[in-house]
């Protein structure tokens, strides 16, 4: 494998073309409009840049590792990749889209990754005419920090396509672990609903969001709390996956009134300026 395009430039997109230059491939990102793709490029070197001032890298490394990256603003430019990363939104008719026309424009060798963090692989599988070379491999936010890469099989995915994705993500320097191909898979699974949980509590008036914040950090040493953690990952996207955690799970997985609210109001988090918190 030498040649990965990452499809959709945003937080994760960004995260993870930047953690696949640093190993050595060559990367295209790609966005539906240049000026997107421009903009994940900027995100990485704002990285880069702080690691070399922090003396974790040399300006000679940082200069390669850019140089390992091109931008795209068409899915057309997967024609010589062996492998797409898709980390585009959480919304299966946009993937279902990206995956048919990656299918028709990709050589046949080709891997289909997908970044979703929910939405179940075996049917974006099923949008292609090799499910067998389609699998989910699933990073944290931030990318270049969080450790772990959830792989996740489809019903038809090979066996040899998990082991090529498990050696990449090692090369990658992440701990792959295997998931099955269920609901939230494991992370969001467990993650989401107590996210979730934690806007119940702002939303019934329990305590305020710095107070449920402390509650979990110094109460359950999380590294941030809850509702932080939530503005991080963009409020659209966890209710995305909320939904998809209530649609194949039940009620108990309902999302917040108040969560939707802020999506409906636009306030998404960090990426936005407005979440919970004010940036
Ligand atoms: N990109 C790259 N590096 C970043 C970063 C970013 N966005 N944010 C922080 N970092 C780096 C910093 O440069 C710093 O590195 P050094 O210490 O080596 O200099 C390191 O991370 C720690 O950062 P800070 O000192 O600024 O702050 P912190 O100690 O509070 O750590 C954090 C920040 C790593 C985000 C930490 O708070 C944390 O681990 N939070 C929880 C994150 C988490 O749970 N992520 C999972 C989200 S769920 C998900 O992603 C799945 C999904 O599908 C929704």
């Amino acid at each position: 494998m030498e040649k990965i395009m990452v499809v959709g430039a945003g937080q994760m997109g960004s995260g993870i073309a930047q953690v696949a230059a640093q190993a050595g491939y060559k990367v295209i990102l790609n966005d539906i409009k240049e000026e997107y793709a421009k903009g994940g490029i900027k995100n990485i070197e704002k990285n880069l840049e702080r690691s070399v001032q922090k003396g974790r890298l040399k300006a000679e490394e940082k200069d390669a590792i850019l140089g390992n990256l091109e931008i795209s603003a068409s899915l057309e430019d997967a024609s010589q990749v062996d492998l797409v990363i898709e980390a585009a939104v959480e919304n299966m008719e946009i993937k279902g889209k990206i995956f048919r026309t990656l299918d028709e424009v990709c050589p046949e060798h080709t891997i289909l990754a997908t970044n979703t963090s929910s939405l179940p692989i075996t049917e974006i599988g099923a949008c292609t005419k090799r499910p067998e070379k389609v699998i989910g491999m699933h990073f944290m936010n931030p990318v270049p920090v969080m450790k772990l890469v959830e792989i996740i099989r489809g019903l038809a995915t090979d066996d040899e396509v998990y082991n090529q994705i498990e050696k990449l993500s090692l090369a990658m320097g992440k701990t792959p672990v295997e998931v099955n191909d269920a609901p939230g898979f494991v992370a969001n699974r467990i993650l989401i609903p107590m996210i979730n949980e934690a806007i119940w509590v702002l939303y019934e008036g329990i305590a305020k969001p710095e107070d449920i914040d402390n509650v979990m950090k110094l109460g359950a040493n999380h590294p941030m709390g809850p509702l932080a953690l939530a503005d991080l990952i963009g409020l659209d996207t966890v209710l995305a996956i909320c939904e998809v955690l209530h649609d194949g799970l039940g009620d108990k997985y309902r999302p917040c009134p108040l969560l939707r609210n802020y999506v409906k109001a636009g306030w998404l988090g960090r990426k936005t300026g407005k979440g919970f918190y004010t940036y």
